[in-house]
C-alpha cells in the first residue's frame, strides 16, 4: 500500500496501482476518443447498412431502410466515407495514447480464461462488484480486447474492399474480394452485438456513464 500525498485527506492506493486515487478514473484523451470513436463506428455502422442493401451479401438479409443513414446508397458511401477517416485517425491516437502511457497493459491484464469464467458467474447470478469504477473486470477487459480486434478487423476488411487492387495481400489474406465483404459483415454484427451488451451494462452501472462524461 502507498499513501497518496497529493490529496489533503491521505488515501490508501494498491501498491499495485501507479495511478493515485486523486486522478479522473478516465484521462481526458481516453474520454474524447472514446465518444469519437462511439460516434464515428455507429455513423459507419448505419450508412453500412445502406450500403449494404444496394447489393446484399446475403440472401434474405435486408436491412430496413427506415433504421438506415445516407437516404440511398450515393449518401450512405459519403457518410461511411467520412466517418472513416474520424474512425482510423481517432483509433490510432486511442491505441497510441493507451500503448504509449502503459495504460493499455495496466487496464486490460493480466486476464485468464479463469478469471473471465468467475467474472461472469459473478455477474449473472447479480454478484459482481461494481464498488471499484477504476478497475475493470475481466469480462470487461475481455469485451473491450476483443471489439479493438473487431475494429481492426473491420477497418482492414472494409480497405480491402475499398482499394482491392491497390492492396492485393490484404484482400488476399481475407480470402479475395467477395470473402472480404463477408469478414466486413461479420465484423459489423459483432461491433453491433457489443454495442448493445454494452449500452445494456452501462445502463445497470450508471455511475459509470458519468465517469466516462466528466472522469470520475
Ligand atoms: C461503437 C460504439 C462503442 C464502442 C466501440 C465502445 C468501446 C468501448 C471501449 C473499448 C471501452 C474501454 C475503453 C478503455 O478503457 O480504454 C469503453 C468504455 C465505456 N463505454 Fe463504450 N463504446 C461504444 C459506445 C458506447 C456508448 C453508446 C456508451 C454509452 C451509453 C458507452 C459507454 C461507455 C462507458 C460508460 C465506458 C466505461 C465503462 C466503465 O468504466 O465501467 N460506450 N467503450
Amino acid at each position: 500500500m502507498v499513501i497518496d500525498m497529493d490529496t489533503t485527506k491521505a488515501t490508501l492506493t494498491p501498491a499495485h496501482d501507479s495511478v493515485p486515487r486523486s486522478s479522473p478514473i478516465h484521462p481526458l484523451w481516453l474520454r474524447v476518443t472514446h465518444w469519437l470513436n462511439a460516434f464515428a463506428a455507429l455513423i459507419m455502422m448505419f450508412s453500412g447498412w445502406r450500403i449494404y442493401d444496394a447489393s446484399p451479401v446475403f440472401r434474405g438479409i435486408v436491412i430496413p431502410p427506415s433504421i438506415t443513414l445516407g437516404g440511398w446508397l450515393g449518401g450512405a458511401l459519403q457518410w461511411h466515407f467520412a466517418a472513416m477517416w474520424l474512425l482510423v485517425f481517432n483509433g490510432i491516437v486511442y491505441l497510441a495514447l493507451n500503448l504509449a502511457s502503459g495504460r493499455f497493459v495496466a487496464k486490460f491484464f493480466p486476464l485468464s480464461p479463469r478469471a473471465v469464467l468467475r467474472d461472469f458467474i459473478a455477474a449473472v447470478s447479480g454478484k459482481l462488484s461494481h464498488a471499484d469504477l477504476r478497475q475493470y473486470n475481466a469480462v470487461q477487459k475481455l469485451a473491450y480486447l476483443a471489439v479493438i480486434v473487431d475494429l481492426v478487423v473491420l477497418v482492414l476488411s472494409g480497405l480491402a474492399i475499398w482499394k482491392s487492387v491497390q492492396f492485393p495481400l490484404l484482400r488476399e489474406l481475407m480470402g479475395g474480394y467477395d470473402n472480404a465483404r463477408i469478414v466486413h459483415f461479420c465484423a459489423m454484427a459483432v461491433m453491433a452485438a457489443f454495442v448493445v451488451v454494452h449500452v445494456a451494462m452501462v445502463a445497470l452501472v450508471p455511475r459509470s456513464l458519468l465517469t466516462m462524461l466528466r472522469g470520475r
